[in-house]
């Protein structure tokens, strides 16, 4: 199992007023799995994947990523985890707007104390495997929105982390970018990238291969989707 919550609460209080947005949440996803989270606006799903992605911590139950207790590490070592384990993809691109495609896929793995010329060689492959080597010199302005969304994969691809967490990651495209993201994706779960994935479109969610509900804060279904075989 590469990651596991069990008896997940989460209570937001601000004020006097306390929101649960999620209410005892158990489930396992294993590595390679390709995980679409589907749910009315406001039932947790955001929640659900902030704290998968150890930007947030439970206010209950247990979340174990490749083995480890999160909830008895400091926040040095969760950043430390989401660094090595996780890539993170957005519905805003959060591209650096005067910083070139290359520059910006390359930026991270300057935090990683990778050296400058690796860090190019990365960034160039990272950008290529998203089919975008003929607009490394583009800034964010310079490109549609399908094409930033992609430097955005390439930017978390440029650091190998196993696990993507997208939250509506298509949200902002047109259906035919969000087509050619959801590409991308299917081509990194091939790769054995294990993806967990929030979206609204049962089209896009049509192309995970298990979908998980949630409607106000609990766990609703469960489903694996059968894929056709072609005979
Ligand atoms: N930082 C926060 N502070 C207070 N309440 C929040 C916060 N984030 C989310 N909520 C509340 O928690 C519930 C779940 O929100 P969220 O996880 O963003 O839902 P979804 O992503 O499914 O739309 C909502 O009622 C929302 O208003
Ligand atoms: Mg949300």
């Amino acid at each position: 199992m590469l990651l596991e919550v069990e008896g997940l609460d989460k209570i937001y209080t601000t004020g006097k007023i306390s929101v649960t947005a999620l209410r005892d949440v158990s489930v396992g996803i294993d590595e390679g799995e390709y995980v679409a989270i589907m749910g009315p606006s406001g039932s947790g799903k955001s929640t659900f994947m902030n704290i998968l992605g150890c930007l947030d911590r439970p206010s209950r139950g247990k979340y174990i990523l490749n083995g480890e207790d999160i909830s008895i590490k400091s926040d040095d070592e969760l950043a430390d985890l989401r660094n090595h384990y996780i890539g993170f993809i957005f519905q805003s691109f959060n591209l650096l707007p005067k910083l070139s495609a290359l520059e910006n896929v390359a930026l991270p793995l300057v935090y990683r104390g990778v050296p400058g010329k690796k860090r190019l060689l990365r960034a160039k492959q990272a950008l290529e495997s998203v089919g975008l080597s003929d607009r490394e010199n583009h800034l964010p302005s310079e490109l549609s929105g399908g094409q930033q969304q992609r430097v955005a994969i390439a930017r978390v691809l440029a650091g190998d982390p196993p696990l993507i967490l997208a939250d509506e990651p298509t949200g902002n495209l047109d259906s035919r970018s969000g087509q050619e993201v959801m590409t991308i994706f299917r081509e990194l779960n091939d790769r054995g990238i294990t993806i967990v994935l929030v979206t609204h479109d049962d089209e896009i969610a049509g192309n995970c291969k298990r979908v998980v509900r949630f409607r106000d804060g609990l766990l609703q279904n469960d489903s694996r989707i059968v894929e056709a075989v072609e005979l």
